[in-house]
């Protein structure tokens, strides 16, 4: 746990609770009920099912809010579940206002209750028991009518409204990577979310998810009239990326070498090893295996700078698909690839800063020079 977030026992201030409650996240809901002939609304997250037999769930609203009155008169609530991209819609019932309803879709449910129409689901509920407790009271209610459409819930988390992450967006997104970076498509070609969605036979709300995710890794980008295309390989991406990781690099040698300790040699040293053994004369025996170990050990070097900042930026310059796309597009390499990375292994182990940068930026001199041999032998474009 960080340490700035802790607090002590029998001592927690509102302020400080407020924050570390901010990290339950939650889904977003409206409440609505209605009495005599006005309606009343409001934006709610601390709403949850109680039991299913007989259906219930409980609503916690502050007494001082004009929902809390309403509710307790009317004694009947619906619960309005919003869906992803409704946050604008959270904000105008959270607002205090006389016409929260404005340019809002409503149609009546079965116990004559107002019922949001683009909610993703709807459920409707008759006050059997309230129960103070603190500032609010706690709307038991038995559910008389439920209903759900199709969509992804819109989500609350540390104060501000986002979506549900599916860990199977992370598999699409994987899955979709990989086809990019087998060159099943050629550069430019036009990949309608449609064909994509239809092709993994998942829905096409995961294979926008990838698109975006891969369009900031430089794989995909979006071009006004014809969508997501494939991005071609370059040689300013190859340059932008080898260069961005050198200067990762440089800084980690300028900050760390000077404390980096023996265990931490002997794992860079080991890492180094286990690359080197996959490159056999000037030929790749195992290229995914080669570009695991090699990243494996660049991404080890990085994290010896121990700055989670750092790490990160270098595992965002997608180096794997740069790589990928480049010298995976032959066997052929060269152990000259080997023998810089191993002097800036070497240079780690003597603890000498200005060997290590000469190692590290003749390292990144070959790849981008390898880079330039096989984008000229393939036309300029890969
Ligand atoms: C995401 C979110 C969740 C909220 N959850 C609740 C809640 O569970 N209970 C509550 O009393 N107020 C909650 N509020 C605050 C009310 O929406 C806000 O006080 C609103 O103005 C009350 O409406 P009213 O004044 O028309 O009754 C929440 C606000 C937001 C933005």
């Amino acid at each position: 746990m960080n340490p700035g977030s802790t607090g002590t026992a029998g001592s927690v201030d509102a302020a400080h609770f407020r924050h570390v409650v901010g990290h339950l996240a939650s889904g977003v809901t409206v409440i609505t009920t209605e009495t005599g002939a006005r309606r009343h609304g409001m934006t709610a997250s601390s709403v949850t099912s109680l039991s299913v037999d007989p259906p219930m769930m409980l609503a916690c609203i502050n007494n001082a809010v004009p929902t809390a009155r309403a509710v307790s008169m009317s004694g009947r609530y619906a619960v309005n579940v919003l869906g992803e991209g409704q946050g604008e819609l959270a904000r105008q019932f959270a607002t205090a206002s006389s016409d929260k309803f404005r340019d809002v879709a409503v149609s009546t449910g079965t116990l004559g209750l107002p019922l949001l129409d683009d909610a993703l689901a709807h459920l409707e509920c008759e006050v059997v028991e309230t129960v103070t407790g603190g500032t609010h009271t706690i709307f038991l209610g038995r559910v008389a009518s439920a209903s759900a459409g199709r969509g992804q819930p819109l989500t609350y988390f540390r104060g501000g409204f986002g979506r549900f992450e599916f860990a199977r967006d992370d598999e699409v997104y994987g899955r979709v990577r990989e086809l990019l970076l087998s060159r099943v498509y050629p550069a430019d070609h036009a990949l309608p979310l449609e064909e994509l969605a239809n092709r993994l036979e998942v829905d096409q709300a995961a294979a926008f998810y990838a698109l975006t995710r891969l369009s900031s890794d430089g794989l995909v980008r979006r071009d006004p009239d014809r969508g997501y295309v494939i991005a071609p390989f370059d040689v300013r991406t190859s340059d932008e990326t080898f260069d961005a990781r050198l200067a990762i690099e440089l800084g980690v040698i300028a900050l760390a070498l000077g404390r980096v300790t023996d265990d931490e040699v002997a794992e860079l040293r080991r890492r180094f090893e286990v690359m080197a053994a996959l490159l056999v004369g000037d030929r790749f025996v195992d290229f995914h295996g080669y570009l695991d170990a090699n990243y494996a050990m660049h991404e080890y070097l990085v994290s010896l700078a121990r700055n989670p900042l750092l790490t990160s930026t270098f595992g965002r310059l997608s180096i794997k698909s740069v790589m990928t796309r480049s010298f995976g597009s032959t066997p052929g390499t060269s152990q000259k690839f080997v023998a810089a990375q191993g002097r800036l292994v070497d240079a780690f182990e003597r603890r000498d800063p200005e060997a290590a940068t000469r190692a590290a930026v003749d390292y990144c001199e070959l790849a981008k020079e390898r880079v330039r041999e096989i984008l000229a032998f393939t036309g300029g474009r890969l």
